[in-house]
């Protein structure tokens, strides 16, 4: 077993980063060199693999985050289950890189989000924010004989942040420019933009959730299809659609694209329940106008995003997660927006690595014990060093 003090002695370290997103997609894992810490942190990509989940696994991830069913048994066999399912990811990522488990110094595991409680609650007399990654570190660590560091967003929301977003810190590190104002918009399930105002230090960078990202589109695309498809790949249904403007109108009344930032969402807000309404009114639609409505939608809460809340506003946008493969959302993009439209790919980045990176870079500074929560992002009381280590 490598302990903590065997790899502080090292001064590179092989890390794994491990990430679940909202959309239920996959577990993807991203192996990294990475030396130093703070802003003299140095990282390189070394592989990334994907392990999809089958449609049952899916299907009981949004089981399980609906909020109203699966207790205690089912979510204690899910942890478990999703520790397996994050070793076979580190053990694909390790043969892309042609590296052996042994050689894997540390691994940093964000799990999957099944419920988060990002403004207070009434609970028993307490108010009380919340949140729940499950994906049992114990596992991992077990198999790779290393230190796992997980479940990094309670610190976070103990220092009365809203525990998100959390990629902006590592954003901040490898996307930082001298010159320019970088925004950085991840489109998952959940979309998300981060602002690195030129020559910034840590407490500059802002970010917050833009709104749904895919998860709508996702969501309307599988059950008009019966479950026969996941997702518009390519944007090829929204291609062919014509947005509807009443709709589209309708959507972008919701308040939460003008509230002030910090501020962060998920399936709680864009689950079930706001899709059941939302099919009801475009019951005349066609998939594939729906579909381009949707697409719309996702453009148009980037939109209002950048020319809302974004001060300073970004020189450019840079595109990552699944949406950056969406043309016809990125064709979208480009018409409305305000500032050119790139991504990842376009700056010898990776759009699909990106976020699992994040959580390889979150555990190395864990083990550093520098703190790395964005309190001006989070909304929280000062800087903590997140995340939980398991040996
Ligand atoms: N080829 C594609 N065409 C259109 N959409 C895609 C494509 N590939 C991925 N996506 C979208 O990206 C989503 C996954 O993105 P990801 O960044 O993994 O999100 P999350 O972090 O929420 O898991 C898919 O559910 C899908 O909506
Ligand atoms: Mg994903």
């Amino acid at each position: 077993m490598k302990t903590i003090p065997d790899i502080l002695k090292k001064k590179e370290w092989i890390v794994i980063g491990l990430m679940s997103g909202t959309s239920a997609d996959g577990m993807d894992a991203a192996l990294v060199r990475i030396s130093g810490s703070g802003t003299g942190m140095k990282v390189r990509q070394l592989a990334f693999e994907s392990i999809p989940y089958p449609d049952e696994v899916r299907q009981e991830i949004l089981r399980l985050a609906s909020g109203t069913e699966g207790g205690s048994h089912d979510l204690a066999l899910f942890s478990f289950f999703l520790g397996h399912i994050s070793l076979q990811a580190c053990r694909a990522v390790c043969d892309k890189a042609g590296l052996s488990p042994d050689e894997v110094d540390l691994i940093g595991s964000h799990g999957q989000t099944l419920w988060h409680i990002p403004v207070p609650e009434s609970y028993l007399g307490y108010q009380l924010t919340a949140t729940l990654q499950l994906g049992e570190p114990s596992v991992i660590s077990e198999a790779f004989h290393c230190p796992v560091v997980s479940d990094f967003r309670v610190r976070d929301m103990a220092a009365g942040g809203q525990g998100a977003p959390l990629v902006p810190y590592s954003e901040f590190l490898l996307y930082r420019d001298d010159k320019q104002c970088v925004g950085l918009q991840n489109i998952g399930g959940i979309g998300n933009i981060t602002v690195i105002p030129p020559h910034a230090s840590l407490s500059d960078v802002f970010a917050f959730d833009t709104g749904p990202g895919n998860m709508l589109i996702d969501r309307a695309v599988e059950l008009r299809t019966y479950g026969a498809e996941r997702m518009d790949t390519d944007g090829h249904l929204a291609a062919l659609g014509n947005v509807s403007a009443p709709l589209l109108q309708f959507l972008t009344q919701d308040p939460y694209l003008l509230q002030a930032p910090p501020k962060t969402t998920g399936r709680e807000k864009y689950g079930q329940a706001y899709m059941d309404q939302l099919l009801e009114r475009a019951k005349g639609l066609s998939l594939e106008d729906l579909s381009a409505t949707l697409t719309a939608y996702t453009a148009r809460t980037i939109d209002i995003a950048v020319r809302e809340h974004c001060k300073p506003r970004p020189d450019k946008l840079i595109i990552g997660g699944g949406g950056s493969r969406n043309p016809t959302l990125l064709s979208m993009l480009r018409d409305m927006l305000p500032v050119p439209v790139l991504t990842n790919e376009d700056i010898g980045f990776d759009s699909d690595a990106k976020e699992a990176v994040a959580f390889a870079i979150l555990a190395a500074e864990c083990i550093h014990g520098t703190d790395n929560s964005v309190p001006r992002v989070t909304g929280a009381r000062h800087p903590v060093v997140m995340g939980k280590i398991t040996q």
